[in-house]
Order: C-alpha cells, then sequence, then structure tokens
C-alpha cells in the first residue's frame, strides 16, 4: 500500500474502487465493472485478479487467513504479499495491483504489477 496522496496530475490509470470503512467490514470487496478484488490483509491493503489464476474460481468467495487468499475451489492459496501460489500447483501466482488511499477512499492502478504474466 502506498500513503501518497493522488494529486490530479498523476490520477491517470488510478481508479476509485471503496472507502476503507467499507473494506475493513467486508475483509473482501468486488470492484464494481472489473474483475478484481481489493482485500483487507491485517491491516494492509491488497487489490489482485478476482479469477483463480489456476482454474478461474472466484476468489472473492475465498476466505483471508495469516496472509493468504485460500481458493474456494481447491485447497491451494495465494501469499498475499507478492501473489505466489501454494508450492507444488500448476499455476502462474496471484496478479496483484498497486494501491493508494486518499482520506478513506481507496484507489487501484490498472498497470499490473508483475507484467511478466
Ligand atoms: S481454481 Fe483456485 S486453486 Fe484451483
Amino acid at each position: 500500500m502506498c500513503a501518497r496522496p493522488i494529486s490530479v496530475d498523476d490520477a491517470a490509470g488510478w481508479i476509485p474502487v471503496c472507502d476503507l470503512d467499507r473494506l475493513k467490514l467486508e475483509a473482501i470487496v468486488r470492484v464494481a465493472g472489473r474483475d478484481l478484488l481489493v482485500i483487507w490483509n491485517e491491516g494492509n491493503i491488497v487489490a489482485c485478479e478476482r479469477a483463480c489464476p489456476h482454474e478461474q474460481a472466484d476468489l472473492a468467495l475465498g476466505q483471508v487467513t495469516a496472509g493468504r487468499l485460500h481458493c474456494p475451489r481447491h485447497a491451494a492459496s495465494f501469499n498475499l504479499r507478492d501473489g505466489t501460489m501454494t508450492a507444488g500447483w500448476p499455476s502462474p501466482p496471484l496478479r496483484l495491483y498497486p494501491v493508494r488511499i486518499t482520506g478513506e477512499q481507496i484507489w487501484i492502478e490498472m498497470q499490473e504489477r508483475q507484467p511478466g504474466r
């Protein structure tokens, strides 16, 4: 998460997604109109793709525990720091997106953090 405020000049590419109180209450928030999630993870905000990179299960139905997002379909989980998946699964990592917060508003930058995928 980045606490730097967004100025008008650098707001391009950033979309507002929800407020902090809602995220703390719900833990996993679907981003309207996008296949993305925002997750409250042990005091940090994480943005990621909604479809599991293994077999596209809806990760909005998953669980967050101990810094990991658990897929609702299989026994695999993702590290919310870097998107890596439980060892042994034939899958690319979970895509993560840069996040900022201004006041109570959470923003996601649509440029992905892992351009190699
Ligand atoms: S669909 Fe998510 S781990 Fe298989």
